[in-house]
């Protein structure tokens, strides 16, 4: 006779789980600072990784110790205060614990029957947001995994709005036999806009850049013209608030009013861009952006809440309800006041993301989230102090933001060895492990992009890093 009792056995377990998880997870937040970015020797660690699926299984605790042993030796420390690549935040106090106390109640947003406090929570949190980020209170928002979906989400709207200027609803008859979709915008398009473009069946390809240099400026002159030429046919304007390579800004206020002089539907890539509306020292890069029609925020960058996390915000609700439309006789209604998130946007079941944002906006409020991303404007204003006076280290920008491009230029060699070195050393700097950090182009020049957007970077950490870039290049040139 089978002697399994899966309720009784998983309750127990849960219950012993409960004090190793408590040692557990302080270890793990005690020691985020202290953690090697990137541990070295990572893929030797996961040799022999892959196996067969067990007949039986090793228990919660054996099979728990063994991932954290794992993630020592073959985990990136995102959340620690070394991680500069890509765009990556840490996650506040508030946030964590509201996050991890998520997953205990393993909350679900997809509508208001199954979390009332996970919805309404999203609700408000949306709402602190266009606070917090000056975006109109009127605009209806949505949770989503990050950028590229909060793009997916108000791209979608713009398609269906472009369908239903010339009388089509596109979310029923789709694309085919309409023209091409018209989207015009600077060369600061980030690569996720182009992913969804793709996606949504309105194709890369439909994108016009309008570029004054090999760093993607906007033409204002030459955007102006290919608006006139579009004689009044409804088209997508994209405008990239925060690039990734430098922290540069199209001029969206003079883009959104060119924009609006046509019939366009303007979207703001404001990934991690849009924070600086919460510092009076940075407003003046996104003024205009509530004239838009829809806008893409991260929350796992620069707002400091664990991933995943983004936010798109929509001018028109009703332009969301038909995009994303999920019906059936057991769902609820898109049109229910109580609302169902699951219906305006891409994912149907979701986690409550909003326990996090929540508690941080909660916690900390619109003073403590200024704090944060002035610490790490001040963080990028120091860092590009340092690389000014370090003898070998080259700025690259005048940061604007929290973006500071630099490369190693130990002297007398051509900048197409100089590429070809940064390239090798951004390699070298990596497989070292002490930071996490990524190199990038601007315009033909190889340069190292390090984006501060963690609370707990402090001032030595990115001292070090330049020690570090200086040591590394010394060995490779030598
Ligand atoms: C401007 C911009 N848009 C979109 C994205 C994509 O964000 P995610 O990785 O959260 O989807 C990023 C990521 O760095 C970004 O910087």
């Amino acid at each position: 006779m089978d002697t399994y009792e899966p309720g009784t056995d998983l309750r127990l377990e849960m219950e012993q789980l409960i004090g190793q998880l408590q040692r557990s997870l302080s270890d793990v937040i005690r020691s985020t600072d202290e953690r090697i970015a990137l541990p070295p020797g990572a893929a030797a660690a996961l040799e022999g990784f892959y196996r067969s699926l067990p007949e039986t299984g090793c228990g919660a605790a054996a099979a728990l110790e063994e991932l954290q042993r794992l993630n020592e030796l073959a985990g990136g420390n995102t959340a620690g205060p070394r991680c500069y690549h890509f765009v990556i935040g840490g996650s506040t106090p508030a946030a964590l614990g509201a996050d991890l106390l998520a997953s205990a109640y393993d909350a679900v947003t997809y509508t208001w029957i199954l979390s009332p406090v996970g919805v309404e929570m999203e609700r408000q949190a949306l709402d602190w947001l266009k606070e917090l980020l000056g975006l109109p209170a009127s605009w209806s928002g949505v949770m989503v995994t990050g950028a590229s979906m909060a793009n997916f989400v108000g791209l979608a709207a713009a398609r269906q709005w472009w369908g239903e200027q010339q009388g089509f609803d596109v979310s029923e008859t789709g694309l085919a036999g309409l023209p091409q979709v018209p989207v015009l915008t600077s060369g600061f398009v980030h690569a996720s806009t182009l992913k969804v473009l793709a996606l949504q069946g309105i194709g890369r390809g439909s994108v016009q850049r309008f570029c004054r240099d090999d760093f993607g400026r906007v033409d204002l002159e030459g955007f102006r013209q290919g608006l006139e030429r579009l004689e009044g046919k409804p088209a997508l304007v994209v405008v990239n608030a925060g690039e990734v390579n430098a922290g540069e800004f199209d001029p969206v206020g003079d883009m959104i009013d060119l924009a609006r002089a046509h019939n366009c539907w303007v979207h703001v890539d404001g990934a991690f861009g849009l924070f600086a509306a919460v510092s009076p020292r940075t407003a003046q890069l996104v003024e205009g952006a509530a004239r838009a029609d829809s806008a893409t925020v991260d929350g796992h960058k620069w707002l400091n809440v664990p991933y995943d996390s983004g936010y798109a915000f929509v001018r028109d609700y009703g332009l969301l309800a038909r995009a994303f439309r999920y019906s059936a006789d057991y769902l609820p209604d898109e049109n229910d006041a109580r609302p169902t998130y699951g219906a305006i946007g891409p994912e149907s079941s979701r986690r409550a993301r909003s326990f996090a944002v929540w508690a941080t906006l909660k916690a900390y409020g619109r003073e403590g989230h200024r704090r944060i991303v002035e610490h790490c404007l001040d963080i990028a204003q120091h860092f590009a102090a340092v690389v000014r006076a370090t003898p070998g280290l080259e700025l690259m920008n005048d940061p604007k933001l929290n973006i500071v491009s630099f490369r190693y230029n130990p002297g007398g060699l051509a900048d197409a060895e100089l590429d070809e070195l940064n390239r090798r050393l951004g390699q070298a700097v990596l497989d070292d492990g002490r930071f996490l950090v990524g190199t990038s182009k601007m315009g033909a020049r190889t340069i190292f992009r390090p984006a501060f957007s963690n609370w707990r970077t402090r001032n030595e950490d990115v001292e070090a890093l330049a020690e570090v870039v200086v040591e590394l290049g010394r060995k490779l040139a030598s």
